[in-house]
C-alpha cells in the first residue's frame, strides 16, 4: 500500500513555512527528521497533565508518568520486534549507545593484541568509540573498505576478520552515500569466529523494517529524533545474555537496587543503563513517533523512498556530467540519502544556493571525513527524504540546481562560508 503522501504532509505544521519567498522543502532528513502534531502533542500530553518522575514515587501523577514511559520502551520493542521491552534502553542518541556499547561490553571483553574491525563507512559515532577503545586496551582497529560502487567489500570482510576479532561495528546504511549494508552477511562471518556485532542503525531503522531477531545482531543502537521522535532520545538494543553480565555505563540514581557504604547491587534491565532522571517527555515522544511509523508500515515508508531515490536519480542524469552522484546507482541497495557535487562549484555555495529556493539539505563532510577522504572529496551536497517528501518536490529540487548550474560563473566567485566543520 502506497503512502498517501499529501494526508502525511499535513500532520507537519513546519512544511507550511516559507523560506525565501518559497515553500520550504525538507531535503535534510538523515540530519534529523520534522515532527508531526501527534509526537508534539503527547510531548505536551505530559508537560501539562502528568509532568512527574518516574520510579520514585506512588502519587498518581507519577505513577502515570512511569507507565507511560515504560510503554515507550513496549513500543519501540514492538517497533524492532525486540523480544522483550526491558532489553530496549534509552539513550540520549545513537552516539550514546555505541559509547554506552564500547565502554561497557568493550571495556570488558576486548583486551591486548584483539581487533576491531570497522568500515570506511562508518560515521564517527561508530569509528571513534572504538577506536579510543583499542588505544585504552592495546587492541587494532582494522577497517573494511568500499567498492568503486560505494558498497561493502564482503570479499575483505571475510579476509580481515579472523579469530582474533572481538567486534564488528557496522552501520546499516550509510549515511554519505546512502549504501544499504547486507549486515546478516557480516552477522554469520563475524559469528563464525565468535565476534560480536554492533549495528549503527542510525539511517536505517527509520526507513525500513528492522526486525532485531531476524538481522541476527548483538547490538542496535539509532536514534529517536532521525525517526521523527524528540531531539535527545536514542535506543540501544542488546542481546539479553550480553546485557545481564554488563555493569552500567553511567552510575547512580536509578541504577540500582541496594547501596552500602561499600557495596552495591545492580538493578535490572534496563534500568541498570538509564542513569537519573531520563528524557521521559522525549521518551513518550518517541513512542508516538513509533506508533506512527508502524500505522504508515514501515515497508511502505521504505517503498515511497525508493521510489523518490529511483526519480532523483534518473532526473538527475539530465544535468548530465555537471552533477557527480556518489554510491550505488541500484535504489535495491541505497536508502534516501543522495550525496553529490556540482561541478566547479563549492558544496557550501551549492547549499546556500539551494536555500535561497527555500530547498534545506546539508552540506559538508557529515561526520564521515574518512569516507569523504577515501572518495577523494572534501565534501558533498547531500540530499536526504522521508515519508512527507514528494516528486514535486524533486523536480523543484532539479529546476533549482538547472538554475544553480547556469549561474555558476556568477556564483563560483562568490566567497565560500565555511559554515560546517563539526559534520
Ligand atoms: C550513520 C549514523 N550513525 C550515527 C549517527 C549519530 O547520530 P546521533 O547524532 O543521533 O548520535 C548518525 C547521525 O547523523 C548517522 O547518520
Amino acid at each position: 500500500m502506497a503512502i498517501d503522501v499529501y494526508r502525511v504532509r499535513e500532520d507537519f505544521p513546519a512544511l507550511k513555512r516559507v523560506v525565501n519567498g518559497r515553500p520550504l522543502i525538507y531535503f535534510d532528513n538523515a540530519a534529523t527528521t520534522l515532527k508531526p502534531k501527534q509526537v508534539v502533542s503527547a510531548i505536551a500530553r505530559y508537560y501539562l497533565h502528568y509532568p512527574a518522575n518516574v520510579h520514585r514515587g506512588f502519587h498518581t501523577l507519577s505513577q502515570e508518568a512511569s507507565e507511560e514511559f515504560e510503554r515507550s520502551h513496549e513500543v519501540v520493542a514492538h517497533f524492532i520486534n525486540a523480544y522483550s521491552w526491558d532489553e530496549v534502553i534509552l539513550t540520549y542518541n545513537s552516539t550514546e549507545s555505541i559509547n554506552l556499547v564500547a565502554f561497557t561490553w568493550g571495556l570488558s571483553n576486548v583486551g591486548e593484541g584483539d581487533e576491531i574491525v570497522l568500515t570506511v563507512m562508518e560515521h564517527h559515532s561508530n569509528m571513534l568509540p572504538w577506536r579510543r577503545l583499542a588505544r585504552m586496551v592495546g587492541a587494532r582497529v582494522r577497517y573494511v573498505d568500499i567498492t568503486s560502487n560505494g558498497l561493502l567489500r564482503y570479499d575483505q570482510l571475510e579476509e580481515v576478520v579472523s579469530e582474533r576479532t572481538k567486534v564488528v561495528a557496522v552501520s546499516m546504511m550509510s549515511n554519505v552515500v546512502g549504501t544499504i549494508n547486507d549486515v546478516k552477511r557480516v552477522v554469520k562471518v563475524a559469528h563464525e569466529v565468535g565476534a560480536v556485532v554492533v549495528a549503527d542503525g542510525a539511517q536505517a531503522v527509520p526507513h525500513m523494517p528492522v526486525n532485531v531477531r531476524d538481522l541476527g545482531v548483538d547490538f542496535l543502537a539509532f536514534s529517536g529524533h532521525k525517526m521523527m521522535g524528540p531531539t535527545g532520545t536514542g535506543i540501544l538494543w542488546g542481546r539479553r545474555d550480553i546485557l545481564e553480565d554488563l555493569e552500567p555505563f553511567k552510575s547512580g540514581g536509578d541504577t540500582i537496587k541496594d547501596v552500602t557504604l561499600d557495596g552495591v547491587v545492580w538493578h535490572d534491565l534496563p534500568w541498570r543503563f538509564e542513569a537519573g532522571t531520563p528524557h521521559i517527555a522525549g521518551m513518550i515522544g518517541l513512542a508516538a513517533a513509533a506508533q506512527y511509523l508502524m500505522r504508515l508500515g514501515m515497508e511502505n515508508v521504505r517503498g515511497h523512498e525508493k521510489d523518490l531515490v529511483r526519480y532523483t536519480l534518473k532526473r538527475l542524469e539530465e544535468l548530465g556530467g555537471e552533477v557527480e552522484v556518489y554510491g550505488p546507482r541500484d535504489p535495491e541497495v541505497r536508502g534516501g540519502v543522495i550525496s553529490f557535487n556540482v561541478r566547479g562549484l563549492h558544496h557550501h555555495t551549492v547549499g546556500k544556493a539551494l536555500d535561497i529556493f527555500g530547498i534545506a539539505v546539508r552540506t559538508g563532510m557529515h561526520c564521515a571525513h574518512p569516507l569523504h577522504y577515501r572518495l577523494g572529496i572534501n565534501g558533498t551536497v547531500r540530499a536526504s527524504f522521508y515519508i512527507y517528501n514528494t516528486r514535486e518536490e524533486v523536480d523543484e529540487f532539479i529546476n533549482s540546481l538547472k538554475t544553480i548550474e547556469m549561474l555558476k560563473a556568477k556564483l563560483a566567485v562568490m566567497p565560500v562560508e565555511e559554515v560546517c566543520t563539526g559534520g
